[in-house]
């Protein structure tokens, strides 16, 4: 495994996200509830947010609720809701001592209105950090996010302020809620599953995906720094051909990445 004396600073991903997946597994594998499962991811989060700081990236984005976990059974869904304020409230405070900025996405509308107060709390407490831009996507889903977005642009061509030739990449990442969050360079999944299950499906067009058995409770900084050394081994080409990134050589490769999706 690499430390992270290991990794080239020159090369660090700005924008990392995480898909932080197995904790109902580690739990019942030890005949645990799964909501100790939740209790104990909310330590690797803590592993990734300070590996992030450690190493000097921009950008950690991680899955804490998708759209989707709405559906699980009651019981889960009202822990994992707890467990966000909790989480708040122990993690905050030592977020903010090392420069972390706390922001949110997803339809926020959704949440119980105490967990919706806790978050917009931490934020405001937050956001003048900006060492770490820690972002939680909460009850997010990309396709819920993309529709949104189409929505929101329809609405500004009925009224008038837009042409649909005007309709580009950027009046659509300007629309979405994501926005002004950058592109993720590079994707970490946890436990083994190797799928982006309704994850910034456009804005990972062009990132690099790396997919660790870990469990997300067992997840340490060292496990981040792996990838990111991997990461770092990786030749990331943007649809271009190995001459024309050579021809690139003044730029090495993951800040040549960062200045064309600038
Ligand atoms: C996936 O594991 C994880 C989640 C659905 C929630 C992630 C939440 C945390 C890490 C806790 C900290 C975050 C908040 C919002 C308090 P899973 O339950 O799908 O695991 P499984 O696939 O093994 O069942």
């Amino acid at each position: 495994m690499s430390g992270k004396e290991a990794l080239d600073p020159e090369r660090i991903p700005r924008h990392i996200a995480i898909i932080m997946d197995g904790n109902g597994r580690w739990a019942t594998s030890r005949g645990l509830k799964r909501y100790l499962g939740h209790n104990k991811g909310v330590e690797a989060v803590r592993e990734a947010v300070e590996g992030c700081v450690e190493i000097g990236v921009s950008y950690l984005t991680v899955f804490a609720f998708s759209t989707e976990n709405w559906q699980r059974p009651k019981s889960e869904v009202d822990a994992l809701m707890s467990l966000l304020v909790k989480s708040l409230h122990s993690e905050v405070p030592t977020m903010d001592r090392n420069g972390v900025r706390l922001s949110a996405f997803g339809d926020l509308d959704s949440l119980p209105s105490r967990a919706r107060k806790n978050l917009e709390k931490a934020m405001e407490q937050t956001r003048h950090n900006q060492r770490l831009n820690f972002n939680l996507a909460l009850s997010y889903s990309a396709r819920w996010e993309i529709l949104e977005a189409v929505r929101k642009i329809a609405e500004k061509v009925e009224a008038g302020m837009l042409r649909p030739s005007d309709i580009s990449d950027d009046i659509l990442r300007q629309n979405m809620a994501s926005w002004p969050l950058p592109d993720p360079e590079l994707l970490i999944r946890t436990s083994g599953e190797q799928r982006i299950s309704n994850f910034l499906l456009w804005q990972i067009a062009y990132t690099e995906l790396y997919f660790t058995p870990v469990l997300w409770p067992d997840f340490k900084r060292t496990h981040l720094f792996e990838a990111v050394a991997e990461f770092q081994r990786r030749q990331r080409r943007f649809g271009l051909t190995d001459e024309q990134i050579v021809g690139q050589a003044h730029l090495k490769p993951a800040r040549a990445a960062i200045k064309k999706t600038d």
